[in-house]
């Protein structure tokens, strides 16, 4: 049943090693260019940030992580509390167990009970086009994400193979629901290609979860009585900060850079590449225990950011945008082998 499997991810991600092992994000192959004469002042840098008309504090999103098993009621309740307390977006697991079975609704609309004025992202698969509205209306939804996460789906046991006409659908789903749409991947991130078909169907926002962070066949390799497969594909996938700049060179619709974000220091570089906003998972669910470790980490992460746009004298978030940064070593060789020139940003 699908809300036992969630209750598996939870406790599988929340107590084992699930993160990538020898891929990480290439965020490492990234320098902001220092700059010893900011001629700003820190104190008055703006991390806010506008999506979809709504203003945000920070470019911060809680990406999807949970909602359709008793016991994520609590961690999605501590998540709302401290997205609405710090202002920033935040996105629930897949809602399809909730849409077919109706106890399991409060496991996430106590999201908007307590986050009413937050900016909150639903979340479905593509072939669940039937359950588009019903999601949007559980969550009282600012924008409806649709899942892309066909590497889970070949190394779980109970796996989706068939993903004929998922493109079709999911452009039935932007025509189906009236808020807008966003395709998100889980930890194997998204190609300038994909991203290019995804926005020609009507997807107003990617959120392009790359690989670096958490690993889909990692933690379906602890679910499986095979291990093998799990562990021969634990590190598939593009790295962050290459699916990032794949993805912003090729489309002109708003991109969320996430997948293996730690910091808010990673996060300016991936803004820095032409992010508008980052999103992070696990981390938010290791600390969901906690409402002062969700605070400070939040806080952290908000001075980091702040303490890399100062040092880049950078005022604001689009000016962030245009800061100029060295691409190095693998992610270089890969986005100009892909006919990205990476001089176009280190000579801004
Ligand atoms: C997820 N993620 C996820 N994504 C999604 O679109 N629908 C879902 O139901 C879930 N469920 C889920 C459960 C748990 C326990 C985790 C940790 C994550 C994927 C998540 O949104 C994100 O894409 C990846 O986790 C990569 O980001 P991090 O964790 O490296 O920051």
């Amino acid at each position: 049943m699908i809300s036992d499997r969630k209750l598996e991810h939870l406790l599988i991600c929340k107590n084992y090693d699930v993160e990538f092992k020898n891929k990480t994000t290439g965020f490492e192959d990234i320098e902001l260019i220092h700059n010893a004469l900011p001629e700003i002042d820190k104190n008055d840098i703006d991390l806010s940030t506008s999506v979809f008309g709504k203003k945000l504090d920070s470019p911060l999103f809680i990406t999807a992580i949970t909602g359709g098993h008793p016991s994520s009621k609590e961690i999605n309740e501590q998540l709302a509390i401290v997205a609405e307390e710090n202002n920033i977006a935040l996105g629930v697991g897949s809602q399809r167990a909730a849409c077919e079975h109706p106890e399991l609704e409060d496991t996430y609309s106590v999201v908007r009970d307590n986050a009413p004025d937050c900016l909150l992202i639903g979340n479905i698969g593509a072939p669940q086009l039937n359950l588009a509205n019903k999601a949007v209306e559980i969550l009282d939804a600012d924008i409806l994400a649709i899942h892309l996460n066909p590497l889970q789906e070949s190394i779980q046991p109970e796996g989706d193979l068939d993903a004929r006409g998922y493109l079709d659908l999911i452009s039935k789903i932007t025509d189906a629901v009236d808020i807008p749409v966003m395709a998100k991947e889980t930890g194997c991130g998204i190609s300038g290609d994909t991203a290019r078909q995804l926005a020609d169907a009507g997807v107003s926002f990617i959120d392009i979860e790359g690989a670096g962070g958490t690993s889909w066949a990692a933690v379906e390799t602890y679910r499986a009585e095979d291990r093998y497969y799990g562990e021969l594909f634990w590190d598939w996938g593009i790295p962050t900060a290459i699916s990032t700049a794949e993805v912003v060179n090729n489309v002109d619709i708003p991109v969320i850079s996430s997948g293996g974000i730690r910091s808010g220091l990673e996060a300016a570089k991936a803004i820095a590449l032409g992010a508008d906003s980052v999103g992070m998972a696990l981390p938010f669910l290791k600390k969901s225990i906690s409402h002062e470790e969700l605070t400070q980490f939040i806080h952290k992460f908000n001075d980091s950011l702040r303490i890399a746009m100062f040092l880049v004298g950078a005022n604001n978030i689009e000016e962030l945008k245009q800061s100029k940064l060295v691409v190095r070593g693998k992610t270089r060789e890969w986005l100009n082998e892909r006919g990205i020139n990476t001089k176009n940003y280190s000579r801004r």
